[in-house]
């Protein structure tokens, strides 16, 4: 039996371990770990670079509508592309129920929109927008049954957010079946009220989106979250979490013994409020939710991945295209912030980022980084150990990395839909060149080898890091 393929000379590198090995991969699986493995179809010489589980990115938006009839900047064709450039081999995207629809008419027409466009394995979460009796009481139960075992719940956006007994019993679906709740928190009253208060002063450009939704506003919810959640008792993942005062939050609901999963992400650590206050608009390609913050929340947010606090770093892509009346300055939003879709693009740079600002400067070592970015992500999703590591019997899911790469992150050579990155011009240390996807080599040093529809849709069991967690 000849292997299909075998990556020699490499580092490998795990959530738990790095040390010097072959990979031997057939029929898609990694089949051996050793030296000196078996004749192979093809071999791969990794010699001086890392090998690492490809990336996990459980924090994707694609082709989703925007409250404002905005288009996203991503279909599943550019969004995957743009994710396996990074280094990247499952995503998960979100599947937005609209109101008055039912969830599976939403998923039907996700699916249709990713059936055989996809450069990565992918996996959907559910936002659960309109929780009808229907919705919890018979659909969302026997989507968890059928694979979809994670939903995301808003409390912020009008005509997205769920009050607090929605939630309550949102989470209490969660508790019957087993599925994991994620939490966008933040308070929509409060910044309502900023809001307001803001325009009666005339200030309507997009630094005002930082100043309307204050470091109060997440904490306060995130405590809320996690307080319904703890009166439920149910485990509840916080999501895209900005600052030290909602780390906190989160150490002390642990503390407590809650079961708290955390993710931070990029623009947390990279960007800040004064990124917003751009000439001419151009803060208006920083407006996400929450915002970036200052030097000590970006602080905050290092500490919180080195010590451990945070279980994921994932990206929140989110891309809008800014020059484009269809874009971030459409008509309304070139003219007042509250009409600037929010989120920005990142699923490209994620792990670059981290790579070089965490590892390369010695915040975290390099199986941190693994499980930050795939190991967790999958026991988190309920993909692991078939997804998120190297082992035998695992998906060859695979990043090959070289550690010395020198880059500058330039838009014009990223792989998305959108028209900029948040990262223009910043140096990083460190790029995936070859990136394997269930055995498949579908980026040969550096470029595009695989074809779209080589990625397919993959169904997810139960969260295992709640079990582990204990
Ligand atoms: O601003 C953001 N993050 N937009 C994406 C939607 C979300 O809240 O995750
Ligand atoms: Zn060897
Ligand atoms: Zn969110
Ligand atoms: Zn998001």
């Amino acid at each position: 039996m000849d292997l299909d393929l075998v990556i020699s000379g490499g580092t490998v590198a795990t959530a738990s371990d790095v040390f010097s090995c072959d990979i031997g991969i057939k029929d898609g699986i990694i089949v051996q770990l050793g030296h000196d493995l078996g004749p192979a179809k093809e071999t791969i010489d990794a010699t001086g670079h890392y090998v690492l589980p490809g990336g996990i990115d459980s924090h994707v938006h694609i082709a989703q509508p925007s409250g404002e009839g905005i288009v996203m900047a991503d279909g599943f064709e550019s969004g995957t592309r743009s994710a396996l450039f990074g280094g990247n081999t499952t995503i998960l995207p979100f599947c937005l129920q609209e109101k008055g629809q039912s969830l599976r008419e939403a998923l039907t027409g996700y699916h249709a929109l990713a059936e055989g466009n996809c450069y990565t394995d992918i996996s959907f979460h559910l936002i659960v927008s309109d929780p009808t009796a229907a919705v919890l009481g018979q659909e969302l139960p026997a989507l968890v049954a059928d694979g979809y075992t994670s939903f995301k719940v808003f409390m912020t956006y009008e005509g997205l957010r769920l009050n607090d007994a929605e939630i309550l019993a949102t989470m209490d679906v969660a508790r019957r079946t087993g599925a994991l709740v994620m939490v966008h928190c933040e308070n929509e009253d409060a910044i309502a009220y900023l809001i307001g208060r803001h325009e009666a002063e005339g200030e309507v450009r997009p630094r005002a989106h930082a100043t309307t939704r204050p470091v109060a506003a997440e904490r306060e919810a995130t405590h809320r979250a996690m307080s319904l959640a703890e009166i439920v008792d149910v485990p509840v993942v916080i999501v895209h979490v900005s600052n030290g005062a909602a780390i906190e939050e989160i150490r002390r609901a642990r503390a407590r013994g809650r079961k708290v999963v955390s993710e931070t992400c990029p623009q947390y650590l990279m960007l800040t409020a004064a990124d917003l206050e751009g000439m001419d608009w151009e803060g208006a390609k920083f407006v996400c939710s929450p915002p970036p913050r200052d030097e000590t929340e970006q602080e905050a947010c290092w500490n919180g991945l080195e010590e451990g606090t945070f279980d994921l770093f994932s990206s929140d892509h989110c891309p809008f295209r800014y020059d484009d009346p269809e874009g971030k300055l459409n008509p309304k939003g070139a003219a007042n912030f509250r009409h600037i879709p929010n989120g920005i693009p990142g699923v490209e740079t994620r792990l670059p980022i981290l790579f070089s600002e965490g590892v390369v400067k010695g915040r975290i070592d390099l199986s941190r980084f693994v499980a930050l970015t795939a190991t967790n992500q999958a026991k988190v999703y309920g993909l692991y150990p078939q997804k998120g590591t190297i082992a035998i019997g695992a998906d060859a899911d695979i990043a090959i990395w070289d550690p010395t790469a020198q880059r500058t992150i330039r838009h014009a050579e990223l792989h998305d839909g959108a028209d900029y990155s948040p990262y223009e011009g910043l140096a990083v240390t460190g790029w995936p060149t070859t990136v394997i996807l269930g055995g498949k080599v579908m980026i040969r040093e550096g470029a595009l080898v695989g074809a779209k529809g080589d990625g397919a849709y993959r169904s997810r069991g139960l969260s295992s890091l709640i079990a582990a967690r204990g």
